[in-house]
């Protein structure tokens, strides 16, 4: 290894990196809207349930091998057994292949800033958003230049990149989505959508919505490669996981919900649909942000909150190969990610152009960008959470007071990562691939 392996510096800085992880594109532009599919207050019921229930067991396992092991995943993995080397080499890839679809609407997000406060009304912002995504130089410039920001902190190391952007940047992440909440509660009818969002209609409750609300979940938490694994290598010492476990998710629900609150009764007090799908925040959103009075100004606030999130997630995805990278080929950081930003690109070029000039290559029907998300979150996080709880499970003997220290949860977590956990996966795994 070429330097001393790197430390957090404080359990603050922790935790809120733990968080800036999970709190990304996922909260402020994915939930919003697959809530609006599913029908609004029963998704949102159900989605509570499963995050602080089901994924509760992988999420502080992945935290507890990296702290336990104090290895990046593929030597966490190899530590338990030489055999499960390759397994864990899987972590990494799932993380150049998210980036490879995730990073492209940090590139668009920056468009949208400009666009926002260049004060030039746009007429038709559905056919502008379906023209945008179309261009090709534009697109591939604005994602490589996200994939910059994103690489350049992880190249300045664990303590003055990764900790130094979650701090700075998570704080104006909060205080702009207050300031966007209240404005929103504040606009004619708002009660509407708050409605929408929290009195459930019973009759919408399937088994399609419980699994998008599964899913939807691991991705939101960052659960299944390798993230939180990564990151709870780097702590310190002795800290009770289980308390950090439930600070991540509150908080990363909290964002989530608050998210809604901004966008729900926006949608409804403007009379627009809920349920208009990925564009909701690209095309609906800029639509009602035109008819408020500073409109600009809130259009490009709002995207800057939206930037700010999905930064301090970037970096936990760049920070899982890239802490590979260094460690299994003995390299410095900085060659390190030079490397992942040649391995990113290779993916991510392919997926900005899938909306134009690509477009007719087509894999199980979706085009490259689509193939990209729904491999990842429907296939590949959670098969490595699946083969990270087994080997903690049963390879590890993890004996559960080591974690909880209550008798009775300890055994209810060793059950879930035996049996429960990987059986509820399994199904989520076939279900998604009909
Ligand atoms: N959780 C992030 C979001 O909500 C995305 C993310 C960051 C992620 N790191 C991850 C998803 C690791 C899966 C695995 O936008």
């Amino acid at each position: 290894m070429t330097d001393k392996r790197p430390l957090w510096s404080s359990k603050y800085s922790f935790i809120i990196t733990a968080i800036g992880s999970a709190v990304g594109l996922g909260n402020i532009w994915r939930f919003p809207y697959i809530m609006g599919q599913y029908g609004g207050a029963i998704f949102l019921a159900v989605y509570i349930l499963i995050i602080s229930t089901i994924c509760f067991i992988p999420l502080i396992n992945e935290l507890y091998i990296g702290k336990y092991t104090k290895k990046e995943c593929v030597g966490a993995y190899e530590a338990i057994n030489p055999k499960f080397k390759y397994l864990g080499a899987l972590n990494p890839i799932t993380g150049i292949l998210i980036a490879g679809f995730y990073f492209i609407v940090g590139g668009w997000i920056i468009n949208y800033i400009f666009k926002s406060f260049s004060g030039n009304p746009v007429e038709n912002l559905g056919e502008y958003f379906s023209e945008f995504v179309k261009n090709p130089f534009y697109t591939c410039v604005l994602t490589e230049i996200f994939l910059f920001i994103c690489i350049f902190f992880s190249a300045r190391g664990v303590k003055k990149g990764i900790e130094t952007a979650n701090k700075v940047l998570m704080p104006i992440l909060g205080v702009i989505l207050i300031f966007l909440v209240i404005i929103s509660l504040n606009l004619p009818n708002a009660h509407e959508g708050l409605e929408y969002m929290f009195k459930p209609d019973f009759s919408k409750l399937n088994s399609k919505m419980i699994l998008a609300a599964l899913g939807q979940a691991f991705f939101t938490l960052s659960i299944g490669m390798g993230a939180l694994l990564t990151y709870g290598s780097y702590i310190k010492e002795d800290k009770t996981l289980v308390k950090s476990a439930y600070t991540i998710i509150l908080s990363d629900t909290a964002f989530a919900v608050l998210a809604g609150i901004m966008i729900f009764p926006a949608v409804f007090s403007f009379n627009m649909v809920p349920n208009s799908g990925a564009g909701l925040v690209f095309v609906t959103l800029p639509q009602i942000f035109s008819q408020l009075p500073y409109g600009n100004f809130i259009s490009g606030i709002f995207f800057i909150l939206l930037l700010c999130a999905a930064i301090t997630s970037g970096i936990s995805i760049v920070e899982v190969p890239c802490a590979a990278f260094v460690e299994r080929f003995n390299i410095s950081r900085v060659k390190s990610c030079v490397l992942l930003f040649l391995c990113i690109t290779f993916f991510a070029i392919p997926a900005a152009l899938s909306f134009g000039m690509l477009n007719d290559i087509k894999l199980l029907d979706k085009n490259i960008f689509d193939f990209l998300d729904f491999l990842t979150s429907n296939i590949l996080l959670p098969m490595n959470a699946i083969f990270l709880c087994l080997i903690s499970g049963w390879f590890l003997k993890l004996n559960g007071n080591d974690i909880i220290k209550n008798k009775f949860f300890a055994l209810c977590f060793c059950i879930g990562l035996k049996y429960i956990v990987p059986i509820i996966l399994i199904l989520l795994m076939f279900m998604g691939l009909n």
